[in-house]
This record gives structure tokens, sequence and C-alpha cells, in this order.
């Protein structure tokens, strides 16, 4: 296979284009409200979904066209049938330089080992309340204690340190998850990330006010704690910050109060093949029928190119004539 390195890939703002997501499948076995509805999810056709074969072929492409990052998504990677073969695949393609795992958890601990022989290097876990009672609430789901034990297992790793821990922030439900989650990420190896809840939910229940804001987390935190600001790297999503005592440290990522599509650098694609140049795309550029209909590689490369170079210059969230993109979440990969 041709390893040569490409023209790296720009978008038409000038942006290099180096991190790429994949969704490997848009199944899941949660129904967090954020996300999905509790009920009539319509699947993807079993063979509407990218092979593995066909997800190596863009992944190599991309990687000699300059993406160094790769993030496996879902849906829940995980369920996915023999997805560490399918990172066992990815992990030695030349130019990568971080292969990556977006997980509710749940599936987790037993692969752990697997995941890593296969060249897994980093993990976040979706986890958005550490009480039993308003974990189900809002996943439909009683599996709290499987993903804590799923994170106890993972730190036995040091291959995949620091684990993340991603927590979607909604008001009227994070408030009182705030406190307990800077605990839990003084306590533990853990990073935890409060994100800012987007609209891309199933329900489309999402308002501006239903967005609390990283700046009102860190508030809260700081009647206990003293938070000292680490440096961001650039494409960075998350501000970090360490405990001014040293124990641990906690992030926020801010799409809607702070937007960073500045110097964003990713790029995505869904579990059925198209290309999304930002989460609120609203319009998607189709690979999989070029692969299926025998297009080489120059030619998907220009597909490629084409596309990114038409990458929005940013999202409009909470502006006026904001539209919701037709898939959630789940659809589309982290
Ligand atoms: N807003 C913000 N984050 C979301 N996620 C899923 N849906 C939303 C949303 N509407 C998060 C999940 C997971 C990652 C894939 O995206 O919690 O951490
Ligand atoms: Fe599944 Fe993640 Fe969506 Fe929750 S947010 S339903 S875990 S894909």
């Amino acid at each position: 296979m041709d390893a040569k390195p490409l023209e790296p890939l720009y978008d038409g703002h000038g942006r290099p284009i180096t991190s790429l997501r994949v969704s490997v499948t848009d199944r899941c076995n949660f129904r967090c409200s954020y996300c999905m509805p509790a009920e009539g999810m319509d699947w993807l056709a079993r063979e509407d979904v990218l092979s593995f074969e066909e997800i190596e072929r863009l992944v190599r492409l991309l990687a000699r066209m300059g993406v160094t990052d790769l993030r496996l998504t879902g849906g829940e990677p995980l369920a996915r049938r023999e997805f560490p073969q399918l990172l066992a695949r990815l992990a030695p393609v030349p130019g990568l330089t971080d292969l990556s795992l977006t997980t509710n958890g749940y599936l987790l601990e037993r692969q752990l080992p697997e995941l890593v022989a296969a060249g897994l290097r980093r993990i976040n876990v979706s986890l958005d309340s550490l009480a039993r009672h308003r974990f189900l609430e809002l996943t439909r789901r009683d599996a709290l204690e499987r993903v804590l034990s799923s994170l106890r297992a993972a730190e036995a790793y040091p291959q995949l340190h620091p684990i993340k821990v991603n927590c979607v922030a909604m008001r009227g439900f994070t408030e009182e998850e705030i406190l307990p989650f800077a605990e839990f990420a003084r306590s533990h190896p853990y990073e935890v990330r409060f994100i800012e809840f987007m609209p891309l939910d199933a329900d489309h229940a999402w308002d501006r006010d239903s967005v609390l804001s990283g700046a009102e987390i860190r508030t809260v935190i700081e009647t206990e704690h003293a938070l000292e600001a680490v440096p961001r790297e650039p494409h960075a999503t998350a501000r970090t910050y360490r405990f001014a005592d040293g124990s641990g440290a906690i992030g926020f990522i801010n799409p809607v109060s702070e937007p960073f599509c500045a110097d964003c650098n990713r790029i995505r694609v869904t579990a059925d093949g198209k290309l999304r140049t930002c989460l609120f795309s609203l319009h998607e550029t189709d690979l999989r029928a070029p692969m299926r209909a025998g297009a080489g590689d120059a030619e998907l490369e220009r597909v490629l190119r084409d596309a990114v170079w038409r990458k929005e210059l940013k999202h409009h969230i909470a502006e006026p004539g904001f539209r919701q993109p037709a898939r959630t979440m789940s659809a589309i990969g982290g």
C-alpha cells in the first residue's frame, strides 16, 4: 500500500486539518437524553456501514495528507463487532501519532486488555452523574457501577493516561454534580471535563438556557477549591485548570459560550461514510459511494480536498436562524 506523504490538507480558511474522528457504528447500548430518544431510533442497515477495509483505506489516505490524530467514536464504538481488530489495523498506519477512543465505558473493562494490545493510546469515558439514580435517569441504563469499574480497570494501563472523563453539563441537572465531580477529579487519576450541552439531541430539548456554562461551573468549584489555569495547547478544546493544592485537574469544553472554531483542525466521518467538516454541518460529502464505485486514491483525495476546502468557518449555535443538523450526536460521532 502506498504510504508516500501527500500535500497537507488545508481548509479554505487556512486551517490545517490534522485530526480525524471516525464513527464506527451509530448503535449504542445507552440512551442518553442529550443524544438519543428513549425509543425509536432508526439504525443504519449493516451494508450501509463502512467495512473495516473501507475505514482503513480512508485513514491511510488521510494520514498521508497530514492527519496525525485519530479518534474512534460511535454511537458506542465498543458495540461494533470485532472492534479490537479494527484498532489493530489502524494503529500501525504511518503518520498517526495518536489513537484514541470515546466510549460510554459499559463494555470497556472486559475489552481493555485486547484494546491496549491492539494499540489504543488514550480513552475518553463519558460519565454525566456520580449518583446511581441520576445516572439511570440520564442514560436510561442502571450502569454507573459498571462504568466506574471500567475506569478503575483502565488505571492499570499507564499507556492510557491521562484518562479523560467527559461530563455533559445541563442546567437543571448538572448543578448537583459539580462538587462531587471536583472531588472525584481530585481523588482519581482522571481529568474530568465538563462539556457544554450542544444542540445535537434527538429530542430537540436544547435551548440557550439549558446550557450550564463552563464559567458558571468553575465559579462553583472555586467556592471550595483554588484553581490555576494550565496554558492552552494549540487546537485543544478544553481549558484545563489544576487544583492549586496539587491534587488533580479539571477541564472545561465550552463550545457554546467560548467557541473554539478559529483553530479547529477536525473533520469527521460518519459510520455510513459521510464526511462532515463540522459537528453542525448541514451538508455532508459521501465517501462511501465513490469508494464502492471503484474510485482510486487520487480521485478520493480530490473529493476529500474539495469538501475540506469548504469547511465551515464556525458554528452558529445560539445565533438567530441556527438550524440543528438532522443527525444526532450518536449518528455523527462526538
Ligand atoms: N452536547 C454536548 N456533548 C454531547 N455528547 C453527546 N451529545 C452531546 C450534546 N448534545 C458527548 C458525550 C460524549 C461525546 C461523544 O459527546 O457525552 O462524551
Ligand atoms: Fe450512547 Fe454516547 Fe449517545 Fe449516550 S451520548 S446515547 S453513550 S452515543
